[in-house]
């Protein structure tokens, strides 16, 4: 794969196979690795993904890490998930002319099933704290195990095959785009990510047992959700996780 060219101070870095790539961006951080590396892999042996989760890497899809500092305000950070799935979204958008939505609050979907995962990790390099965001999307997957009934690729979705290496490209300029307006505005996609969330004006079941309807999602990312007693409440990803009552969404 061939990503060179791209107008960037970082480098952009391909593997055939790693185990993660969010492992192997960790210690190119150790080893003193720029902010903005990024790092392809076409296939991994030891996915990450959320809540201690593997990640089914195989051939066929892309993964990708990218290497952040950490801001001053770790509440702040919590945004930057839900904001990389705007962003992932607009680069399968541009190359496979295709809208997939979003799951609060960060898994993209496509008919009614989970397209991406984003990962994003934390760590210490000395005294400073870093931040891999991890992407994995499902592109030229042909199928995928019984046991995971939820997961389509593009190809399932659009019966195309995409070049790995034009989204491995929008997917660093959509990245480097949001990045850069990030970081001025920490809710600089929040109307796209609005009309992409999946869950506002659906029935969720959150991981607490309460049912409610999803309403809005607010300037910090947080879902609000109007339950059958008439209160609200504002939920936050890393204390709840949200289902729909019928199917993935
Ligand atoms: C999830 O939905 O549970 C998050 C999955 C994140 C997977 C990506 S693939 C690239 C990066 N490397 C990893 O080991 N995990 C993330």
């Amino acid at each position: 794969m061939d990503v060179s060219g791209l107008n960037r101070a970082a480098p952009v870095l391909f593997e055939s196979e790693v185990d993660s790539t969010n492992l192997r961006i960790r210690d190119m951080a150790l080893r003193g690795a720029d902010e903005g590396t990024i790092l392809f892999a076409a296939a991994q042996t030891a996915g990450r993904g959320r809540m201690g989760r593997s990640f089914l890497s195989p051939p066929g899809g892309l993964y990708a890490s990218m290497l952040l500092y950490a801001s001053e305000d770790p509440e702040r950070d919590l945004t930057l998930t839900p904001g990389v799935a705007v962003a992932v979204s607009r680069a399968i958008g541009r190359v496979c002319g295709v809208e997939s939505g979003i799951k609060w609050p960060n898994d993209l979907i496509l008919q009614n099933k989970k397209l991406c995962g984003i990962l994003v990790e934390s760590f210490m390099v000395v005294a400073r704290r870093e931040l891999v965001i991890g992407i994995g999307v499902n592109v030229n997957t042909e199928r995928f195990p019984p046991s995971l009934v939820t997961a389509i690729s593009l190809y399932q979705a659009t019966g195309e095959r995409y070049a790995l290496e034009a989204l491995a490209r929008a997917l660093t300029e959509e990245l480097d785009s949001f990045i850069a307006a990030w970081r001025k505005n920490s809710a600089c996609v929040l109307t796209d990510y609005r009309r992409l969330c999946l869950n506002l004006g659906r029935t969720v079941r959150l991981s607490d047992g309460r049912i409610g309807t999803a309403v809005d999602v607010d300037p910090d990312f947080r879902l609000l959700v109007r339950f059958p007693n008439g209160g609200e409440e504002a939920v936050s990803y890393g204390e709840v996780s949200v289902r729909g009552l019928y199917g993935y969404v």
